[in-house]
């Protein structure tokens, strides 16, 4: 059978900025996923999609098309609410550790599948498999024990090659084609993918700053607005939360260094803005299944959340009495006088763990998953004139001066205590 289209002429299209017909997205979406459209020709699709951008019809039939690319999943047999957050991916996010047990603490079953890095941006399942044995794939025999009564009932894991695979060609095209911040492909990406997954009800939590792929809040209300959108008109009860990421969440970036701050976390410690910010998404989360009025805090505290975190990380046979990979070399950088820190870019210190070996360079390379860094100090501390601000952790040394050079300019020491700190959460956008 000849194809209904030619790959050309959709590029030609929206290269002179037209919209592309329902048609002509559906063509384009199943070549791809079947190889008839080449990934060269998809990139400059991609491009002139990120030059050009979407009507809002044109991302609803995008995201149609790229979900429609593979199965659909339910949970309805589980005989309980499902909810589930994404992230748009931030430098220190790990909150997604201690939140998926954390929900399910509360009744309420959590498949939260994830991904991995994308860009300068860690991502759950590299993070996950710092945990020695832990295994990303699951059965869909197995993700429908845990998340049952008997189960810890919130599992993290990859998403099956059958859910979304034009979304994983595409994304994987994106990270090495510089048309990652584009918000139809960014907000068509994870709504194709969650809409499939099957959940009741969905957090979004929009990163903005430095750190995330919105830098302005203009431009991550609207991604948020496009995605709740999105989700509530195929049926998913979904919320955004506009979230600060010009500073680093935590104190700890890189994979194994932020599952080690989870565990703090789900032991009732951690550094507060983590702890913060996995409450708040507990609670909308809970808020969206049904659940408004429950305690998430003492969850946290009194070690039913850590429960649930042991069961879940055993299912998937991790071992978390197993040493965490460390890295073989440390170097610190030092105040360079007395005062209040006043800022901690977040691009900076995310492309300094991405250099040490935190992040990729490259598609499908292993990472080193002690590498990153520590932070000592944070906005509105005071720190002393040679005293450690970071600490860099690498199993190559050599990779230390040019990680040290992307911290040029991103930490600055001024002698005023700075009055405001951007507040976590800085919007929310229901549906309309
Ligand atoms: N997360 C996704 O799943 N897709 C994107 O495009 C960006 C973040």
């Amino acid at each position: 059978m000849p194809e209904a289209f030619d790959a050309v002429d959709v590029i030609r299209a929206k290269r002179d900025n037209n919209r592309l017909s329902d048609p002509m997205i559906d063509w384009v979406i199943d070549a791809y996923t079947r190889g008839v459209v080449t990934s060269d020709q998809m990139a400059a699709l991609a491009m002139a999609i990120f030059l050009n951008g979407m009507s809002r019809e044109e991302i609803v039939t995008w995201t149609t098309a790229m979900m429609n690319s593979g199965i659909r999943m339910n949970f309805d047999s589980l005989g309980r609410p499902t909810a589930d957050k994404h992230s748009t991916g931030g430098v220190g996010d790990k909150i997604t550790l201690p939140l998926a047990p954390l929900v399910a603490v509360f009744g309420v079953a959590v498949p939260q599948l994830s991904g991995r890095g994308l860009g300068h941006t860690g991502g759950t399942l590299d993070k996950m498999e710092s945990i020695k044995g832990w295994q990303a794939e699951v059965s869909d025999k197995q993700m429908m024990e845990m998340l049952g009564q008997n189960g810890p009932g919130a599992v993290i894991c990859a998403a099956s090659a059958d859910l979304a695979p034009a979304d994983k060609k595409l994304y994987a095209l994106r990270d090495v084609t510089a048309t990652v911040d584009c918000i139809p492909l960014i907000a068509s990406s994870i709504m194709s993918k969650k809409i499939a997954e099957g959940t009741d009800s969905l957090v979004l939590d929009v990163k903005v700053g430095s750190g995330a792929f919105m830098k302005d809040q203009a431009q991550a209300r609207a991604l948020a607005e496009t995605m709740v959108a999105l989700g509530t008109d195929a049926g998913v009860r979904t919320s955004a939360l506009l979230t600060n990421m010009s500073t680093p969440l935590g104190l700890m970036i890189g994979n194994a260094l932020e599952v080690q701050e989870s565990i703090e976390v789900l032991a009732g410690g951690g550094p507060s803005d983590v702890v913060d910010l996995t409450v708040l998404l507990a609670e909308e989360m809970l808020r969206l299944a049904g659940k408004p009025d429950e305690d998430v805090r003492a969850a946290l505290n009194d070690g039913r959340a850590m429960d649930h975190w042991r069961a879940m990380v055993e299912a998937q046979h991790g071992d978390l009495d197993a040493p965490m990979p460390k890295a073989k070399h440390s170097e610190v950088v030092y105040a360079e006088s007395d005062g209040y820190v006043e800022t901690m870019d977040a691009w900076g210190v995310g492309i300094c763990a991405w250099r040490l070996g935190a992040g990729r360079t490259r598609q499908g390379e292993k990472l080193d998953l002690g590498a990153g860094v520590q932070i000592h100090a944070k906005p509105g501390d005071y720190i002393k004139k040679g005293s450690p601000l970071l600490t860099l952790f690498t199993d190559t040394p050599e990779k230390f001066a040019r990680s040290i050079e992307a911290l040029d300019g991103a930490i600055e020491i001024g002698s005023e205590k700075p009055t405001s700190v951007t507040p976590l959460v800085l919007d929310r956008i229901d549906a309309k």
